[in-house]
């Protein structure tokens, strides 16, 4: 089975209008002839409509970095799954590691969440990982299992094979300690191996399983390499046309 590689930007709390909109030009320019990797950007919510246009003739996706599971209703602040369709979103992160230890979201929300996008069709790019503690205390591989049963809860196999999981170990995000090719492989081996006791082979060789935290264009390509790493989740490096574009062409 041969997945597609997916490469998404996370921009994260960054940039002005301004600047996501010459970024994302600069990226629809150079990006133009990439024909065998997905990419897609995920801007703040406030210019994903303007950056969604802009991208509208490309081959770049855009994606939303949280979204809510109401459809409608008294829920000052919060955007729904319908909404990011009008505007043009394709993908949205769920349950990043900010999310989760910043702003205290549970398995139970991802998993709210990633059952409102599947439902309203959005791609959910669902996020797991550790803290360093629980790296260092051996415990991976049991973080990674609850957050995986927890945010996939009641997801249909028809529905498993749209997500996209991000492995994003806590300890390598923006600090630009990246986790080794061989430690990413473990892991999203052991994600693989989880998907499919639960819903079988075939999907679990279909799913994509993106590392992010660090990624720059220096390492990717050897990450990449790896065969249980389908793609990419980028937080500082998405930010500069000219090192997405080098993560993208590695790929
Ligand atoms: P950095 O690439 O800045 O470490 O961020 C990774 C991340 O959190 C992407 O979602």
């Amino acid at each position: 089975m041969v997945r597609r590689i997916f490469i998404a930007g996370n921009w994260k709390m960054n940039l002005t209008l301004a600047a996501s909109l010459e970024l994302a030009k600069g990226l629809k320019e150079q990006l133009a002839g990439i024909r065998d990797v997905d990419v897609a950007v995920c801007p703040p919510s406030i210019y994903v409509q303007q950056v969604a246009a802009s991208l509208k003739d490309s081959n770049i996706g855009v994606g939303a970095q949280n979204v809510y599971h109401q459809a409608k209703g008294a829920f000052t602040g919060e955007i729904s799954t319908g909404m990011l369709l009008d505007v043009g979103v394709r993908y949205v992160i769920l349950g990043h590691s900010e999310r989760r230890h910043i702003l205290h979201e549970t398995n139970e929300d991802v998993n709210l969440k990633t059952l409102a996008a599947l439902a309203s069709g959005l791609t959910p790019i669902v996020c797991v990982g550790e803290l360093l503690s629980e790296r260092e205390a051996g415990t991976t591989e049991m973080v990674v299992r609850e957050q995986f049963e927890g945010s996939f809860a009641n997801v249909s196999a028809d529905d498993m094979k749209r997500c996209v999981i991000a492995y994003e170990p806590v300890w390598a995000i923006g600090t630009g300690k990246v986790a080794t090719p061989d430690q990413a492989e473990e892991v999203h081996f052991s994600i693989r191996n989880l998907i499919e006791k639960k819903y079988g082979k075939e999907i679990a060789e279909s799913v994509r399983i993106q590392y992010g935290g660090s990624v720059n264009d220096e390492n990717a390509k050897e990450i990449l390499a790896k065969p249980n790493v389908d793609g990419a989740l980028v937080g500082g490096a998405s930010l500069k046309v000219e090192s997405f574009v080098k993560i993208v062409k590695s790929a």
